[in-house]
């Protein structure tokens, strides 16, 4: 092959080429937060929700193990994976199924469940994987507006019709950082055909303390309809393995594991989720972190005269003033500029909000003082 064949594709007409089904063009690609400043500077990257603890090193340790044997298939069905999944939180293994991220398992029950024709409901400002699930699927997504930036039980209800197959929940949603308490989930969930998937995506459950809180682990237990999503992205610090898990009533996790690839979760992953799961020190440590430094965040914001979003996540959504200069898109790359990657949030709906992630003490203060002296308040 010459250079010129390598660099320029030949010129055909969309006849003469493979086309994807309907719907595929349409989906408007995943954008992941940024992960590089536009200077050398010390980098704090706030765009992904990933936690500034690290990971565990009972974890890494485990990576190093299988390391030693990479020759070697995984095991398929990820058992001991899904054995520590189930001793920790309290479940029967057998009902749990693993993914590489929850975004599989999102995508595996959007391709078992859904056909051209059918509908699934997310929320106004819902996770953008679901829409990208649902379309890659071939369905049709539909959107219910939400009240106040949060998820409106009777909006997605309004939208039921004899299509609706699926509906998705992030609890708390991203970016937003707001949640449904148990009762509007169980509201939600009885107003619901039984035929209709209620998917409860609780990749930030870890983080949340309130009382008036459930993952979705109760409904997903006791009824034949729910599925809860859990990753080991965000507060196990694993983003980059590639680890999430389902829960759900043995007839769809069969359903899942019949389309699942034989080997979606590597052994690297296997071995680091087992440590990080037993690994409860870890995990209380980010969650004190957020605790501390998730309402100094809000608190500090709002002393600026912004309006952030009460989150019960592990970051916050803020908006900015709706003037020359001071919109999200200045702040952004304000702050970028100085090294800080915040995540626009346009492509949400929400043009003048930035999200940002909970980070390190160090990281949280550099914000901080840098909003100052953008509105002009150092
Ligand atoms: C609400 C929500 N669900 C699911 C995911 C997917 O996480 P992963 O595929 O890394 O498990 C994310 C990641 O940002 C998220 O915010």
């Amino acid at each position: 092959m010459n250079e010129m064949t390598k660099l320029k594709e030949p010129d055909v007409t969309k006849s003469d080429r493979p086309l994807p089904k309907a719907g595929v063009l349409d989906i408007a690609a995943y954008v992941p937060g940024k992960s590089k400043g536009t200077h050398g500077q010390t980098l704090h990257k706030l765009s992904s929700n990933e936690t500034p603890l690290g990971t565990s090193s009972a974890a890494k340790a485990a990576i190093e193990t299988v390391a030693q044997n990479l020759e070697l298939y995984p095991d398929g069905a990820a058992n001991e994976l899904r054995d520590a999944i189930a001793e920790t939180y309290g479940l029967h293994p057998d009902r749990i199924i693993c993914g590489a991220g929850s975004d599989e398992i999102l995508s595996f029950l959007a391709y078992a469940y859904l056909s051209p024709g059918d509908e699934a409901i997310y929320s106004e400002h819902g996770f953008l994987i679901y829409d990208i699930a649902i379309r890659a699927a071939g369905a049709t997504p539909v959107v219910a507006p939400e009240t106040g930036l949060k998820t409106d039980v009777d909006a997605i209800l309004a939208r039921v019709t004899d299509k609706t197959k699926m509906v998705f929940i992030a609890n708390p949603n991203n970016p937003t950082g707001t949640y449904l308490p148990f009762e509007e989930v169980k509201r939600l969930h009885e107003g619901l055909p039984a035929h209709v998937l209620l998917v409860l995506d609780a990749a930030y459950g870890e983080y949340v303390r309130k009382n008036d809180y459930e993952s979705g682990i109760e409904l997903a237990a006791t009824t034949q309809n729910v599925v809860m999503t859990r990753t080991f992205s965000k507060i196990y610090g694993l983003a980059n393995l590639r680890i999430g898990w389902g829960f759900g009533p043995g007839h769809i996790i069969d359903a899942l594991n019949r389309i699942r690839g034989p080997f979606n979760v590597s052994g690297m992953a296997i071995a680091a989720g087992i440590a990080a799961v037993k690994d409860r020190e870890f995990v209380t440590r980010a969650v004190e972190h957020n605790d501390a430094w998730l309402p100094w965040l809000t608190g500090e914001m709002e002393k600026l005269g912004l309006q952030v979003t009460p989150s019960v996540g592990n970051f916050i959504l803020v908006h900015f003033p709706d003037e020359d200069g001071k919109r999200a898109v200045d702040a952004d790359a304000y702050l970028l500029e100085r090294g800080c990657v915040l995540r626009q949030v346009g492509n949400y709906g929400l043009p003048n909000a930035l999200r940002m992630t909970v980070g390190s003490e160090q990281a949280n203060r550099t914000v901080l003082q840098h909003l100052k002296e953008f509105l002009g308040q150092a």
